[in-house]
């Protein structure tokens, strides 16, 4: 099974925030994986996943608020790949909620090859693009 293991040099985007959620998420693929490993209840599987699902979605409703706020040019294109996410979850949650382990085996998969790419690059950029912004602020009120 893949490893979900968040760390600064691979994964840091350097703002507080968007890496605590991260760091977040990265724990709750992990706990989801332990269970599927043992003899986890159904219902439990479904709580996790609806937690990681939560998560998630707050993570990337805070991402886009902050591109909007700061009329970041490439949100469309983020945007877009959070909305890949979603999509994926919808399509594999009625699989899950009926209890089928492969979708939510799916669902791990998935979402470590689209965090690795996503939060490497994608993320990356709208962290720097955010420290710099904050740089020019501050700059311009000194
Ligand atoms: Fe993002
Ligand atoms: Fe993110």
């Amino acid at each position: 099974m893949r490893k979900f293991e968040w760390t600064e040099q691979q994964h840091g985007v350097f703002i507080p925030e968007i890496d605590r959620e991260h760091q977040l998420i990265f724990t709750l693929c992990r706990n989801l994986q332990r269970a599927l490993r043992g003899p986890a209840p159904t219902e439990q599987i479904r709580s996790l996943v609806n937690e990681l699902a939560v998560h998630s979605s707050e993570h990337f409703w805070h991402e886009e608020r902050q591109m909007r706020a700061t009329g970041y040019s490439f949100y469309a294109w983020h945007k877009q790949q959070h909305h890949t996410v979603r999509s994926k979850m919808t399509v594999l949650e009625v699989r899950i909620r009926s209890g089928d382990r492969d979708a939510v085996c799916e669902l791990l998969a998935f979402l470590h090859g689209w965090l690795n790419d996503h939060i490497r690059v994608t993320d990356r950029m709208l962290g720097a693009y955010l420290r710099n912004r904050q740089r020019e602020l501050t700059a311009r009120a000194s």
